[in-house]
């Protein structure tokens, strides 16, 4: 039974409610402002490319049913962070309610999660980043622009940028350069100024043509873009790790979450609609940054520029929040014992843990220089997918077992809505590839073999429960 040995939910909503830790500043518009700090980045700015050229202009319908499974876990999440405001993730959450396996298959798939959506923002990056520089008329040599297959015809070798800019984040991560509330709002409203410019100039370029056939690659077509564009939802679960310093946790949490999501929902098909109304879908083959290439096609060039620079900036907000992301969940799993306790040691400067940054930053740059962009972000759409079908069960397990627990935001209809995330999370991974789901196993495996290997022996809870 060790294996579903759980943490002390009480203490941990007790210490969650104590006073004097971090300041409680944060509000519902912080929060909701936070969201999309984190969630609007690559998936808009790159893989609606792809996403055209899997489901033709129907790419629209593909948002919304990402969207809708997004939006069921979505519930089902700010139920766990309403429940249990501490700063964490649903690592520590699982910890609580489903055992120590279970949290630990969560936090082993967590760490694939962030780390790989690191690098996959990290490659779109790269690219809007190769169109700025290509508009001042300067161009990398071809070798260093891209992984080695990801552009059909083309002979690369490696995406320098990506590997410079993941090294770059890591340096200032080290350091303790946290991103703050106020450099994300800037931030986002420079992503925001740059879409909505987008949605304003490029409307009246729509040639309503281009929107026929609809659906060219029909219901498959639609299902698998949405199983890729899905990656573009990815972020709105960031709002929870700053749960302890939130004014109102038990309120603001909810409104955070699922106000970030609408408000990107509502963005993405109004972007993805006049995308591939600007230009018939099939040009977006091969292309790495389809926002600023549709605005060239109309003729916006001045915008095409200043887009070029929103999406990079927008999107090293993202890598940051990512990127810090993995490096509290690392932090987390070694101080709970379950992997080693250097990747929890402190810097006695600059007060981070920084070999964990180190060691994520340098292996996951590698990861960004040599893997194409689509390959990574299916890998971080399915273990996405699967942590949210966990919370979806969470859920239902913590009303069973804890009916008793206070809970602000309930979902409604448990166990309805979160047996419809389940169902949704697992219809968008049947379209994943084979390959992806290969690379997926073989890490649930991997994670397993060091647990029984390591981690489980090397418990403090494990430690704690023996010695009593
Ligand atoms: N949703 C984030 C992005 O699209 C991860 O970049």
């Amino acid at each position: 039974m060790s294996l579903f040995r759980t943490k002390n939910l009480d203490q941990m909503v007790a210490s969650s409610q104590k006073t004097g830790g971090l300041k409680k500043v944060l509000g519902p518009m912080d929060l909701i402002l936070m969201g999309i700090g984190a969630i609007v980045g690559t998936g808009i700015f790159v893989l609606t490319g792809t996403g055209a050229l899997t489901a033709g202009p129907a790419l629209t319908v593909s948002f919304i049913v990402a969207a809708i499974a997004c939006g069921f876990a979505a519930m089902c999440y700010a139920e766990f962070a309403s429940t249990v405001p501490i700063a964490g993730s649903i690592y520590t959450y699982s910890y609580a309610v489903l055992g120590e396996l279970v949290a630990w298959m969560i936090g082993w798939d967590l760490l694939l999660e962030y780390g790989l959506a690191t690098s996959t923002v990290a490659v779109g990056w790269s690219g809007y980043f190769q169109s700025f520089l290509h508009g001042w008329g300067f161009d990398l040599p071809t070798a260093l622009t891209a992984a080695p297959g990801a552009r059909p015809g083309v002979d690369t070798v490696m995406n320098l940028p990506a590997l410079c800019i993941m090294l770059f984040l890591t340096w200032m991560l080290s350091l303790g350069v946290r991103e703050s509330a106020r450099v994300n709002n800037v931030m986002v409203a420079i992503k925001m100024t740059i879409v909505l410019l987008f949605i304003i100039f490029g409307f009246g370029h729509v040639n309503t043509d281009n929107w026929q056939p609809y659906a060219p690659f029909g219901a498959s077509g639609i299902m698998s873009a949405a199983a890729l564009v899905f990656f573009a939802f990815i972020g709105f679960d960031a709002v929870t790790s700053a749960a302890e310093e939130v004014k109102n946790p038990k309120r603001d949490l909810p409104i955070g979450i699922i106000g970030s999501l609408a408000i990107c929902t509502v963005l993405y098909v109004i972007v993805s609609a006049i995308m591939t109304g600007i230009v018939p879908f099939k040009l977006f083959e091969g292309v790495d940054h389809p926002v600023s290439l549709a605005l060239e096609h109309a003729g916006v060039n001045w915008l095409a520029q200043w887009t070029n620079v929103g999406a990079i900036l927008g999107m090293t907000t993202v890598m940051l929040v990512m990127a810090y992301g993995q490096t509290r969940i690392l932090f987390a799993m070694s101080r709970d014992g379950l992997l080693p306790a250097r990747l929890s040691t402190v810097h006695p400067k600059y007060g981070t843990p920084y070999f964990a940054t180190w060691l994520v930053g340098i292996v996951f740059g590698v990861i960004a220089a040599f893997v194409p962009l689509n390959v990574l972000a299916e890998l971080v759409n399915i273990g996405t997918l699967a942590a949210f079908c966990l919370v979806s069960v969470a859920v239902i397990v913590l009303r069973k077992k804890r009916p008793d627990l206070k809970r602000a935001f309930r979902c409604p209809g448990v166990p309805v809505v979160p047996a419809i995330a389940v169902l949704f999370c697992l219809a968008l991974m049947s379209f994943l590839s084979l390959i992806t789901w290969i690379a997926f196993v073989v890490w649930l495996v991997l994670g397993l073999v060091v647990y029984f290997g390591y981690a489980r022996s090397r418990s403090v809870l494990g430690g704690a429960v023996s010695k009593t």
